[in-house]
């Protein structure tokens, strides 16, 4: 959407003194920080890199450090190679070296993988890692304290959780990427590496600086012409650009690839031929790529070829890869999401929540040591809430790893702020009480838990070539959280979004508690107006899995059921009279999920099948439950806007005016959201809202009850994604239409609101008159503005609100909406609404 208002925002002078940002830079934009004469004192004016080898995290350190600090400080800090004790100087190198070379016999405690030491005593510093990328995330450490204006005095050693932290992009060899928002792929484009990976370099630097140390490049759903010796080498290029960061790269595989891609006439796991034929391409890969992470099999699911083609497990499928990788030190993860996507709702018992545990509970032990079974946080898939997936539990003697999505699927696909660490933090922090003790999933995932060598944490991110990189200023401190979260997943997600919001953005006290307070309501916001009790993101699963669509859930093999009927709705899960999925977990954890009353309601639905009228500890109904909570949870995402405009001239322009058009869009939708589903469940229990919402709406003007002309009334489907089930649309796709009505409002000042849909495939305009006076108007570019648009359809998800505010009306004055179609996008509009100041509908 893009408008044309006819009210001129006025900026305050002081925004013109704010530079120009368009987002490139993340957190890491080292902005200036007011620093007097006794401050500048401190400051150390050298850079001592000590044995730092070229392209080595310790000459990236020592480069990073001088930018900084010229950034922050305008200080001109030089970068030496030898000096040991002297003062004023930043000395950065890894322990070892640091004892070998200075004859040091300084006391610093004992340093895990990838650790590191930061003392900061006025201007004397030392960052010592335990290996030269502990070193690089150290300075990375005393430079976001020093971009946060702390000059406090420190010495403290900082470890990590867990091992493995990646990131898994889902890049396709085309360049498109795989519930991607941001563009098209930074590493591919028509079925090669890209030449220019200059995006590549500033990647690796921004996941470094949150201690991510290796990302997988292309989609799970892989394709085997990556194993071309042209793309091997390109994977080569790629490395060589991210390892002066400490970041290594890994791949997806395709298990089919001897046959697609190597001449053999079989993929079988156990034959001589396939284990020599992967074997190659092993060596192949770390000839040019010596320090490959690994690789991520995504096996048997989906429609993904695997091992069972041949009557093989899933532990030989795995093992034949990282047996393959065992020579090199290689990692072997290996996606737990395996399921039937054909079950039959028919059978009560049946339950796609139950495929994990059961097809590898039973291989516990069975896997190599260095494979990880690499579990999404629930059993489902990425949904608003979920339990944790019960296979943490299950899995004894193999590792594990939990995986997270910064990709925003089901979650608002970036246009929709949800910070998500707090989400994230139901799973992590949950306790599992295996065998009757703490056992928080994050000990689990960490290995601590069972002992293990290996295990950790990979989330899915789609960064792309847009500038933003996630297409959403707001949307980049889940990738920031991620990364702070797999270091610590003790940390605050309040204190992670604070040191996020002073580095993007400012240190302005202001700025800090307003998007503080916006970011940590939207994930309960989300999950009010999208899905709430535990029944999952109540949206279209059979095609983008965005905007709402319940029905889509059931009828069919996805096994994503809500089981809703005219009189009960959820899952039954329970064992005693249902799927028996509550028996996966550990005995406390069952017996609390097996019964009705130990169960949250944040759950209910999630574990049992129960009436619309079941009352829930807040002494509502269900069904009551949910007519609210879509209420307040549309109304705190409106509230979003008048918490942002209190942030003009305190952010710089670009990013003020960008994000704001963001959260505008998601109050829009949102009530779009409350409004499908609350209609979709009066429509199918006929229970009404006691406060009398649902379905009534006393200042909308359904557009297909307007004079139309050139323009004609549409059944849209899903039916409760428009207002009254229809809307309108032109008649031929050359020709506008029009649609009239007279008022009968009491004179008075209203926000003007179209409903409308925003297709791809063409962009209409559209402009709004009172008698002939133009109110405004605006283009169905959704495409561009919000950087893509995910439906081709009228539905949930291109339906999208306009507001034009303060517009003065009197009974009687005529409106008329003229729509102009454009391909195959016919000017659609749902209703239109004149709401008095204040009301939100
Ligand atoms: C310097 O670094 C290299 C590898 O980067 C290492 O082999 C060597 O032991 C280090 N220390 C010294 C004192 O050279
Ligand atoms: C920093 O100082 C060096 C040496 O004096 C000089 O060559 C360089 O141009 C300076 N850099 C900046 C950014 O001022
Ligand atoms: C470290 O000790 C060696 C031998 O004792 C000496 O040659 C060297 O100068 C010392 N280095 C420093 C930095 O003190
Ligand atoms: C400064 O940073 C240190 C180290 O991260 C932290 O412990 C301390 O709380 C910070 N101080 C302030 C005032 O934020
Ligand atoms: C794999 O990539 C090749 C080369 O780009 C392309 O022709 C083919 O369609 C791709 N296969 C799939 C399944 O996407
Ligand atoms: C796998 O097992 C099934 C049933 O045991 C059998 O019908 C099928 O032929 C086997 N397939 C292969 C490739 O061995
Ligand atoms: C764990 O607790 C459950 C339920 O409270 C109990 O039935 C079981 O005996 C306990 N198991 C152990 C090993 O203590
Ligand atoms: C980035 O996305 C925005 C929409 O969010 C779009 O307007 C802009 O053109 C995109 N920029 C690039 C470089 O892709
Ligand atoms: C038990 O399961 C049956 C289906 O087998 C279902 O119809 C019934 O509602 C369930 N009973 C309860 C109390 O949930
Ligand atoms: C979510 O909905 C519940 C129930 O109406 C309400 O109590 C809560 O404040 C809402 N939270 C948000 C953030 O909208
Ligand atoms: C604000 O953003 C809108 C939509 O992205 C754009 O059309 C407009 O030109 C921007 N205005 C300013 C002042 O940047
Ligand atoms: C008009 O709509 C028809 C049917 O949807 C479509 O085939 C045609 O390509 C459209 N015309 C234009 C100019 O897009």
């Amino acid at each position: 959407m893009r408008w044309q208002s006819l009210i001129l925002s006025i900026w305050p002078a002081f925004a013109a003194i704010v530079a120009a940002e368009d987002g490139s830079e993340g957190w890491l934009r080292y902005a200036s920080v007011p620093c007097n004469a006794h401050c500048r004192q401190n400051l150390p004016s050298r850079i001592i890199t000590l044995n730092a080898t070229d392209s080595s995290p310790i000459e990236t350190a020592g480069k990073e450090l001088q930018d900084g600090l010229q950034s922050i400080f305008g200080k001109n800090v030089s970068i030496v190679q030898s000096g040991c004790h002297d003062s004023s100087s930043i000395v950065i190198t890894t322990v070892y070296d640091y004892r070998r070379l200075c004859n040091s016999t300084d006391e610093i405690p004992e340093l895990e993988e990838d650790g590191f030491w930061l003392s900061a005593q006025g201007d004397t510093v030392h960052i010592l890692g335990q290996n030269s990328r502990g070193a690089l995330y150290g300075a990375f450490e005393y430079l976001s304290m020093l971009a946060q204006g702390n000059f406090s005095d420190v010495a403290y050693p900082s470890n990590p959780h867990a091992q493995i932290r990646w990131v898994n992009q889902w890049d396709n060899m085309d360049g498109s990427i795989e519930r991607g928002y941001a563009g098209p792929s930074i590493f591919f484009a028509d079925g090669k590496i890209v030449d220019d990976l200059s995006r590549a370099k500033q990647y690796a630097r921004m996941l470094s600086s949150v201690r991510i140390n290796a990302i997988i490049v292309n989609n799970v759903n892989a394709n085997a012409t990556l194993l071309s010796t042209a793309n091997m080498d390109g994977l080569r290029r790629i490395a060589d650009v991210m390892r002066p960061y400490g970041v290594q790269v890994g791949i997806s595989l395709n298990f089919a690839s001897p046959i697609d891609f190597g001449g053999l006439d079989t993929y079988d796991p156990l034959d001589e031929s396939v284990v020599s034929w992967w074997q190659d391409i092993t060596d192949q890969l770390y000839d040019r790529v010596p320090d490959l992470a690994g690789y991520l099999v995504k096996a048997s699911s989906e429609g993904q070829p695997g091992p069972d083609t041949y009557n093989r497990t899933l532990a030989e499928g795995a093992n034949l890869f990282a047996r393959t990788l065992q020579p090199y030190g290689g990692v072997l993860m290996f996606r737990a999401f395996v399921y039937d996507h054909h079950i039959s709702e028919d059978n009560w018992r049946n339950d796609r929540a139950n495929a994990a545990v059961e097809f590898f509970k039973p291989l516990d032990a069975k896997f190599e040591d260095n494979v990880v079974i690499q579990i999404k946080y629930g059993p489902i898939d990425f949904q608003v809430r979920e339990p944790p997936s019960p296979l943490f539990a299950n899995l004894r003697k193999t590792n594990v790893a939990i995986e997270l999505q910064v990709t925003q699927e089901y979650l608002g696909q970036q246009c929709h702020l949800v910070y998500l660490p707090p989400l994230w933090k139901s799973i992590t922090d949950f306790d599992l009480r295996i065998d009757n003790a703490t056992s928080p999933v994050r000990d689990v995932v960490s290995g601590q838990h069972f002992k293990r060598p290996l295990g950790g944490w990979a989330a899915v991110v789609n960064v792309g070539t847009n500038t933003t990189w996630l297409g959403s200023h707001l949307s980049m401190s889940n990738l920031y959280a991620y990364g702070r979260m797999a270091w610590d997943p003790t940390a605050d997600s309040v204190q992670i979004l604070q040191d996020w919001t002073r580095l993007t953005f400012s240190q302005d006290r202001a700025v800090l508690d307003t998007i503080t307070g916006m970011s940590m309501a939207s994930w309960p916001a989300y999950e009010n107006y999208s899905g709430n009790l535990g029944i999952q993101t109540l949206t279209d699963i059979l095609y983008t899995h965005y905007g709402p669509n319940p029905a889509s859930q059931d009828g069919n093999g996805w096994g994503q059921w809500t089981r809703a009927d005219g009189k009960y709705i959820g899952m039954d899960r329970t064992l005693w009279n249902g799927t028996g999925f509550s028996s996966q977990y550990p005995a406390e954890v069952a017996a609390r999920f097996e019964n009705i009353e130990t169960t949250p309601d944040n759950l209910l639905l999630w574990f049992h099948h129960v009436p619309y009228t079941q009352r829930l500890r807040s002494g509502k109904t269900v069904i009551q439950h949910f007519y609210d909570a879509h209420y307040t949870g549309a109304e705190t995402a409106h509230g979003f806007v008048s918490q942002w405009e209190t942030l003009r001239g305190r952010i710089d322009r670009r990013r003020y005016n960008e994000t704001r058009f963001r959260l505008v869009y998601q109050a829009g939708h949102a009530i779009v959201w409350r409004d499908a589903i609350n209609m979709f469940y009066y429509n199918l229990s006929g229970i009404p809202d006691e406060a009398g919402r649902v379905g009534h709406h006393p200042w909308r003007i359904e557009a297909e009850d307007m004079t139309l002309d050139g323009y004609v009334p549409y059944a849209v489907s899903p039916f409760e994604t428009a207002s009254g089930a229809t809307a309108i649309v032109t008649e031929s796709n050359s020709t506008a239409g029009t649609a009239e009505t007279t008022l009968g409002f009491s004179a008075g000042v209203y926000d003007l609101v179209v409903n409308y849909y925003d297709q791809y495939g063409g962009k209409s305009h559209w402009t709004v008159y009172i008698n002939d006076r133009v109110i405004g108007w605006w283009e169905g570019d959704n495409e561009d503005s919000l950087g893509y648009s995910p439906s081709i359809y009228l539905d949930g998800h291109s339906a999208t609100r306009i507001t034009f505010p303060r517009v003065r009306i009197r009974r009687g004055d005529r409106l008329r909406i003229v729509g102009r179609p454009d391909g195959v996008e016919p000017a659609p509009v749902d209703y239109v609404a004149l709401l008095p100041a204040g009301l939100v509908d």
